[in-house]
């Protein structure tokens, strides 16, 4: 069997292409260039430019969403991977972070705290707040309602009027009590 010139010709090229693009020559975003005024490789957007996703963003930030089983559910996963390496599962501040050195958060349980309305939870997260970065990069506005809602949640399992329980756990109370 002969082989063919032209397809032969196709299959190098297509492999001289694979290799190029392997090893394109490129800049990491803090690195010098000599192609700016400036040196650096990372350039600002031109003035005036809108970010696409901005609008969106603002909007969902600003709308709480309705409050139900499946945001909860969203609050506490996303609760669970964020925020419970320093707040710990029940929100007091005992996550594994500040066991190796970093400050201790406070609990959500204090009186301050359990008093802050959601929209300040989200903006705790969207800003940071003291020696805690912000997530507003890790978490987009909505799970960031779904976190609040879920802390919301966290601050009434600990401290939950006797009149919310099942007359179930109102009995164990009862009993629990000396
Ligand atoms: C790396 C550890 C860390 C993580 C992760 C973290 N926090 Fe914090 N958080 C802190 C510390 C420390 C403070 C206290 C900061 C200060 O007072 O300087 C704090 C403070 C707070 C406060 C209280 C602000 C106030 O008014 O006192 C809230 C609310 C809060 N964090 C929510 C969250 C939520 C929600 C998440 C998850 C999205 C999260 N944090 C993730 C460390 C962390």
């Amino acid at each position: 069997m002969t082989l063919q010139p032209l397809p032969l010709l196709v299959c190098l090229l297509i492999l001289a292409a694979c290799d190029g693009m392997d090893h394109q020559p490129r800049y990491d975003d803090y690195e010098e260039s000599s192609l700016f005024s400036d040196g650096k490789a990372l350039q600002h957007p031109p003035e005036g430019t809108v970010s696409r996703s901005a609008p969106a963003q603002t909007a969902a930030l600003q709308t709480r969403p309705p409050m139900d089983r499946a945001l909860l559910e969203r609050g506490k996963e996303r609760y669970d991977i964020f925020c419970v390496p320093c707040h710990d599962p029940a929100g007091y501040g005992h996550g594994r972070i500040p066991s190796r050195g970093f400050p201790t958060p406070p609990s959500f349980h204090s009186e301050r705290l359990r008093n802050v309305d959601p929209r300040y939870i989200v903006d705790v997260i969207s800003d940071g707040y003291g020696v805690m970065y912000s997530y507003a990069g890790r978490v987009p506005p909505r799970d960031r309602w779904a976190i609040a809602a879920y802390v919301k949640a966290l601050q009434l399992s600990q401290d939950a009027p006797e009149r919310l329980l099942s007359a179930e756990d109102r009995q164990k109370l009862a009993e629990a009590q000396p």
